[in-house]
């Protein structure tokens, strides 16, 4: 496959700097080399910059870096819509997770055009799902899911070329909801599997039944990985650690199943803070899993069925 890297630094949407470092990080962890080696061919596209900051203002008093937020997503968006025009495979290195709030858009207007539906497999320890009415921390990477699913709330973000479905969702090891959201999802048909329902039927079947569903659909899917989505004694480069979160073992199976599916169109790797990382350790196991996702098996033949 062709893969295209796009680098962006954006820390505006978490409490804590440290994410503007992730995408160098993810590049001294040699991600461009581990997909060469698995036979892709790689061009890194460098870091997108968001300079021009609108005027903008909103009533929650708690919101932090709203322009700066809105000047992300707008280079975002154009960032990955053309990346999806140019390439079978975009890669976008946060950076914290508002830069969904760009990238997922971007990657909507693209499919939109080819008239398949996006389907989003949203990996993390929290929905992401709060309107920037709701947000108590005013930390702006807890409202990408809400906004690109199209709630009402979010006139100071760009307006959205092609919403995605919420009932296009799914979301996999999520531990951590606010009231807010909690109370949004029971509302609307998203597919959530939290770390219960996981534990009761392992991480496999959720999986796949809504790779059934993207298949039967025609849809592409994107995935939008969040640090925090692992266990944090595996994965402690992250400034929202929630204990409890999937497996080195789970977290390789889901991109070996996603691998194994054929279906994976796009893929963010975020909340990555290199300055509470140990020895590159969470960068290089955020490697991996991509490697993962992109072809790495342990046996060249198939896997035995049972
Ligand atoms: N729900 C919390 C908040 O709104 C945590 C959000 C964490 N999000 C993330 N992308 N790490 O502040
Ligand atoms: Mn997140
Ligand atoms: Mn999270
Ligand atoms: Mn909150």
């Amino acid at each position: 496959k062709t893969c295209t890297l796009v680098g962006a630094p954006v820390q505006s949407g978490a409490s804590q700097p440290g994410c503007i470092m992730g995408p160098d990080a993810f590049r001294t962890a040699r991600l461009a080399e581990t997909l060469g080696e698995l036979g892709h061919s790689v061009s890194d596209t460098g870091n997108v910059s968001a300079t021009d900051l609108p005027d903008v203002s909103h009533s929650n008093g708690a919101i932090h870096d709203l322009a700066q937020t809105v000047a992300w997503a707008k280079a975002l968006e154009s960032a990955a819509f053309e990346a999806a025009q140019s390439s079978d495979m975009p890669i976008f290195l946060g950076g914290d997770h508002s830069l969904s709030i760009g990238t997922v858009p971007g990657i909507a207007r693209h499919w939109a055009t080819k008239d398949r539906p996006l389907f989003v497999l949203w990996l993390d320890a929290h929905p992401d799902f709060h309107t920037l009415e709701t947000t108590s921390s005013g930390n702006l990477h807890g409202t990408p899911v809400a906004y690109f699913s199209g709630l009402p709330g979010f006139e100071v973000y760009p307006p959205l070329a092609a919403p995605v479905d919420p009932a296009n969702l799914c979301m996999l090891g999520i531990r951590s909801v606010d009231p807010a959201e909690n109370a949004a999802l029971a509302e609307r048909e998203v597919d959530v599997s939290d770390m219960r329902a996981i534990d009761e039927h392992g991480i496999a079947a959720p999986l796949r039944a809504f790779l059934e569903r993207v298949r039967e659909a025609n849809g592409a899917l994107h995935v939008s990985l969040d640090v925090d989505f692992l266990e944090p004694s595996i994965a402690p480069a992250v400034g929202t650690t929630v204990p409890g979160g999937a497996t080195f073992r789970e977290a390789h199976l889901v991109m070996e199943m996603l691998c194994d599916s054929g279906l994976v169109t796009s893929l963010d790797m975020v909340e990555l803070n290199p300055f509470l990382d140990e020895r590159g350790r969470t960068a290089s196991l955020m490697v991996d899993l991509c490697a993962s996702l992109m072809g790495r098996k342990v046996l060249d033949r198939p896997t035995r069925r049972f």
